[in-house]
């Protein structure tokens, strides 16, 4: 290798570097907000009583199985998308609802009746964290409104 070119390659490999070690204030934010999302979904309840069937608390994963990641379950067994998609394909005509729904909308909708829990409100922290962390799993994702779920 010519030392120009080793040169150009230490540079490169410096500033990758560089701009780990000194990531905006603003990646940080979302980086945070991606991470506070996926323990809320692994780990709160929000306010509900309900127990699975091995006695622990109801989350958001107990149907969306690994945080989402792959196909879910419900509690009666039925099988339901993952949700590595969801938030590139809402806004979507929801069928029960006979509206179009934005993803915060259907994040609160099962809050409420899948975990028979306190939604959190829109424009909260929580729900922000939430988008954030489902935006998080479909990054890179096609958007398609109303698209199918995978
Ligand atoms: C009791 C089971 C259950 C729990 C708990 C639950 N969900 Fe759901 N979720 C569902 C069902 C059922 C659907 C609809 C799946 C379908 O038939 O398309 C759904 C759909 C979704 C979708 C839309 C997926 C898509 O691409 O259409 C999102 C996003 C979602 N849930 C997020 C959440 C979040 C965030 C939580 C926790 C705050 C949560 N869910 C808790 C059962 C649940």
């Amino acid at each position: 290798m010519k030392k120009s070119r080793i040169t150009v390659l230490v540079g490169a490999i410096a500033l990758g570097i560089t701009t780990t070690a000194f990531a905006s204030p603003a990646s940080v934010a979302l980086a945070h907000a991606v991470q506070k999302g996926a323990h809320i979904f692994n780990t709160d309840s929000f306010g509900s009583h309900e127990r699975n069937i091995h006695g622990q608390h109801t989350t958001c994963s107990t149907c969306h199985i690994d945080g989402g990641r792959v196909m879910g379950r419900l509690p009666n067994g039925k099988r339901i998308p993952s949700l590595v998609n969801a938030a590139a394909i809402f806004p979507r005509y929801n069928p029960k609802m006979h509206k179009v729904i934005t993803l915060e909308t259907q994040i609160r909708a099962c809050v409420h009746n899948g975990l028979l829990g306190h939604p959190p409100a829109y424009g909260s922290q929580t729900m922000a964290d939430l988008v954030s962390y489902l935006g998080s799993l479909a990054h890179g994702q096609r958007v398609m409104i109303g698209g199918k779920p995978r």
